[in-house]
């Protein structure tokens, strides 16, 4: 009976340190002006009964090492540079060590770029009774809103 005991006792040892790791601090949702930032870092960290190494996807595929776009540091920061808006994305991290894996729940990675008018409205003289078209280009992520006005007054 004693030993039953005793066995059951280091079988629950066993189990408990068999866990995988635990995320201790996930990434957190970010929105990013282009003009204020070109470099973007997104943090991650757990703990674990051995080693934990770090993995990062963007939109569920893998992101390497390797190049100057991404770096992942061996704490589980990942680092993004010459930030652009392609890297708006889900963005999630892997801990991983020998007793097994753990994914971060998705963080949405927002980047933005201010409104900017590409091709604005000309200076135009008609004849009374023409139809009059303006043009009025604009980027920007999200697109801008386009608000007209004649005589400053909104049109
Ligand atoms: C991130 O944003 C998504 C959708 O906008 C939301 O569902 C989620 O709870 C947010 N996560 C965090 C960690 O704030
Ligand atoms: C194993 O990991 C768990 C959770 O991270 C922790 O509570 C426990 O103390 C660890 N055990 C050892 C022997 O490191
Ligand atoms: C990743 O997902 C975001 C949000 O759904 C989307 O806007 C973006 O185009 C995707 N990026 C890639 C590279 O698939």
């Amino acid at each position: 009976m004693k030993q039953l005991i005793l066995f059951f006792i280091c079988m629950k040892i066993v189990a408990s340190q068999n866990v995988g790791p635990v995320i201790t601090t996930s990434p957190q949702n970010k929105t990013v002006l282009i003009t204020s930032v070109s470099q973007l870092t997104l943090h991650c960290a757990a703990t674990g009964n051995s080693t934990v190494h770090y993995s990062w996807q963007k939109n569920g595929t893998f992101l390497h090492n390797y190049g100057s776009k991404y770096r992942i540091l061996p704490s589980g920061t990942l680092k993004i540079r010459h930030l652009s808006l392609r890297d708006t994305g889900w963005y999630r991290c892997l801990a991983s060590n020998r007793q097994g894996e753990v994914y971060s729940p998705y963080v949405l990675v927002l980047v933005q770029a201010p409104a900017e008018i590409v091709d604005g409205p000309k200076d135009r003289k008609v004849w009374w009774g023409t139809v009059v078209r303006l043009q009025c280009r604009t980027v920007g992520n999200p697109m801008p809103h386009i608000l007209w006005q004649k005589n400053g007054i909104p049109a």
